[in-house]
């Protein structure tokens, strides 16, 4: 309800400040609204609303919870302010942004360039799956999602998911080529409160159930036995992936963004949004795995299938739950839509940036780029079922290698770059231009300088130990 009050004080005030907000060229977000909206256009989608809870309920919930909320005030606190700020500084996306800053250091913004590069196919393949359910569901089907064994019958096959595949990567293609972000945008800043709003509704329902109230305590209350340096590796890696943090988005949003705004409290507003969604977004799923599927182990852990086979059984359950289905899933295309917008855009602008070709040929590259790239992840739930990666399927392995291992790695260097190289005042200093104080300033030096290294570096070595099956954690 809060979330939604605030969605709704912040809608109010772009109405009253009628200011639009453009990134086609280097000019600026007119209000600070314009740009924390945006920067939550790219934040939040399918890392929300899919993979926060999936994670939730395979790393402890309640456990996994506390470890992500505390990670993201800290950590996802640091790395946002350092990133917008050496954005709003240098007035350049990653690539040029830390080659200016320091040369030696470009080699950053390429790392940064190659995340979205794995990141975009594979987020798409899980877009197209959330195409499908919503022509499941608009056309009436949606009790036979509901059924067990549907969801695998169809990432299990070839075609299909393929082909919703194609018409997400299209879609985001057309908006994308057309430059009508600034639509798409305007669009999903009302459907946000929507999707708020209906969430709250669907997670009400769902905590009526039988059984809920179990999986409500096992999502809101940390246990100890729960919690494993598995927990953290996992929460991190979703941290980076849910805020686009280590991978230069946020710099790109940075460099757009006025110098008198108040950098701090927009950093502040970006991850409530964030982490408020994501927290619906459990609220209504994992309640939700024990009223219908006994919150076993096996439920618990069924990784990236559990929206799409839980979802459908509460919507079952409900009165007119077709018609909640449709919104629901439109809603959730949306916010995916947003976010691969930024995806594919940042890609887009490295290429032209480097090779000076032409918007229209750049889109055609990077959409048969993700095509080619996409196709191996969709099989691999299916025909290419066999090929795994150290116990991973293919689309696992990629969303691994960014966010368990380029993503740290770049966070790393990062907080070295920052704390050591260009030092954390040159970022106070930039915090502070549009707001005389920097009220997190001790707490983003000392993480910045000590904390987030030293523990980057041991979360890294420790997820690729454990990948490679050295040491089992
Ligand atoms: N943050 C987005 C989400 O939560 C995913 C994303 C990652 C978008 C990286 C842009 C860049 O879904």
């Amino acid at each position: 309800m809060i979330l939604y009050c605030s969605c709704a004080i912040i809608i109010n005030n772009i109405l009253k400040e009628e200011e639009g907000f453009i990134m086609s060229q280097r000019s600026s977000f007119s209000s600070k609204i314009g740009f924390v909206l945006a920067a939550a256009g790219s934040a939040v989608g399918l890392g929300n609303i899919w993979r926060f809870p999936y994670l939730a309920a395979q790393y402890g919930g309640g456990t996994f919870l506390l470890v992500y909320l505390i990670l993201a005030v800290t950590f996802g606190f640091t790395l946002m302010i350092a990133e917008i700020a050496i954005g709003r500084k240098t007035g350049l996306s990653a690539i040029g942004a830390f080659r200016k800053l320091d040369s030696r250091f470009g080699f950053l913004g390429i790392l940064a360039a190659i995340i979205p590069i794995i990141i975009f196919p594979y987020y798409s393949v899980i877009g197209g799956w959330v195409i499908k359910y919503f022509a499941v569901f608009i056309s009436g089907n949606g009790a036979k999602a509901a059924t067990d064994t549907y969801f695998n019958e169809f990432i299990s096959s070839t075609a299909e998911p393929i082909g919703w595949f194609f018409l997400f990567i299209a879609f985001t293609a057309v908006v994308v080529l057309l430059g009508v972000q600034k639509g798409i945008e305007t669009v999903s800043k009302f459907m946000m409160p929507v999707l708020v709003l209906l969430s709250v509704g669907i997670a009400l329902y769902g905590l009526t159930v039988d059984g809920a109230m179990e999986g409500l305590i096992y999502y809101l209350k940390p246990s100890f036995e729960n919690f494993s340096i598995k927990t953290v590796l996992a929460a991190m890696g979703q941290l980076f992936y849910s805020m686009s943090l280590a991978m230069g988005i946020m710099v790109t949003y940075g460099s757009y963004m006025k110098k008198d705004n108040n950098l701090e409290s927009s950093v502040r507003q970006i991850e409530i949004f964030d982490t408020g969604i994501a927290f619906l977004a459990g609220l209504m799923i994992i309640p939700g795995v024990f009223a219908f599927s006994g919150g076993t182990a096996e439920s618990l852990n069924q990784g990236p299938g559990l929206m799409f086979v839980t979802l459908p059984k509460v919507f079952d359950s409900m009165p007119m739950g077709d018609v909640i289905g449709t919104l629901f899933f439109l809603l959730v295309f949306f916010a995916a839509l947003t976010s691969a917008i930024s995806l594919m855009e940042t890609i887009v602008s490295i290429l032209r940036d480097k090779f000076h070709w032409k918007r229209k040929f750049t889109c055609g590259v990077v959409t048969i780029i993700a095509l080619l790239m996409g196709l191996p992840s969709s099989l691999g739930f299916g025909m290419w079922s066999h090929i795994k990666f150290i116990g991973l399927s293919i689309l696992d392995t990629f969303d691994f290698i960014s966010n368990s291992v380029l993503m740290p790695i770049l966070a790393f260097f990062t907080c070295i770059f920052v704390g050591f190289v260009i030092k954390p005042k040159t970022i106070a200093d930039e915090v502070k231009i549009g707001n005389t104080q920097f009220k997190g300033e001790r707490l983003f030096s000392v993480m910045i300088k000590w904390i987030a290294p030293v523990c980057l570096i041991a979360i890294l070595v420790s997820s690729i130990l454990n990948a490679l099956g050295i040491i089992v954690l």
